[in-house]
């Protein structure tokens, strides 16, 4: 096979024996990272366009390999949130004060069934399991008196996400639901945790109850 011999070292085939026709793309040149045996045409700038074409294509299989990974985190990140079960999250962190019914301990914890206060802003209860709520309060008619432990540094953003939506549909809440309300999702937590607000959830609920009429 007639072969010619141009500067840079670059060994080209002669054009005859070049199966490709000048001016069709070929695609080995392209889309393999293999030096392309055959390129279009044996001119110095058909050779810089073939590199620019392979170069492009090693380009754009990098970006796609950096797509299939992130997809492939994406949906890592949207099972792990499907795992979280709020109800569990209940049944650990919850449960000793607010009881299993949901029902509390009338003049100590405050009752979370049908209590329409879990309603009172989209993330009310989210900030209470956050920074925790300390006193006096009015709940179904019960006065309590009493200090509920932040829980931010031991519940990940999806964790409170998903046990604040676990007692919005159970213990009869449900029917409390106001039509509008989005459920919470982990970024909705994770932004609430720079607003330092720790000591004012407190305040926070009597602005809100006060607007209420309560
Ligand atoms: C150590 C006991 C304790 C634990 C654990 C606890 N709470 Fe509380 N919770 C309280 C107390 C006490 C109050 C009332 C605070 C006050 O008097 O200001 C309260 C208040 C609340 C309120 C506000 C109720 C209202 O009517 O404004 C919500 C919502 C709430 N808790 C949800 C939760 C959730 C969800 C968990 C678990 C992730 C949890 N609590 C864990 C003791 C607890």
């Amino acid at each position: 096979m007639a072969q010619s011999r141009v500067p840079m070292g670059i060994t080209l085939e002669d054009e005859d024996s070049a199966a490709t026709p000048p001016g069709t793309h070929n695609l080995r040149s392209q889309f393999s990272s293999a030096p392309a045996k055959k390129a279009p045409g044996s001119s110095g700038e058909m050779r810089v366009a073939a590199q620019f074409r392979r170069r492009q294509a090693r380009q754009f299989a990098m970006r796609l390999r950096t797509f299939v990974f992130w997809l492939a985190a994406q949906s890592c990140i949207a099972a792990h949130a499907q795992q979280v079960d709020g109800r569990a999250i209940f049944n650990v962190q919850c449960v000793v004060c607010h009881q299993p019914d949901g029902k509390g301990v009338p003049g100590n914890f405050p009752p979370l069934a049908r209590n329409p206060d879990i309603f009172l802003t989209r993330d009310f209860p989210a900030r209470v399991v956050l920074f925790g709520m300390s006193g006096k309060i009015n709940v179904l008619g019960q006065a309590i008196d009493g200090t509920m432990p932040p829980l931010g540094d031991v519940l990940e953003d999806e964790e409170i996400a998903a046990v604040v939506t676990y007692v919005r549909g159970a213990f009869g809440n449900d029917t409390l639901r106001p039509k509008m309300m989005e459920p919470l999702d982990a970024a909705t937590i994770k932004a609430l945790r720079t607003t330092k607000d720790a000591d004012q959830v407190y305040v926070y609920r009597k602005i809100l109850k006060t607007r209420l009429t309560d």
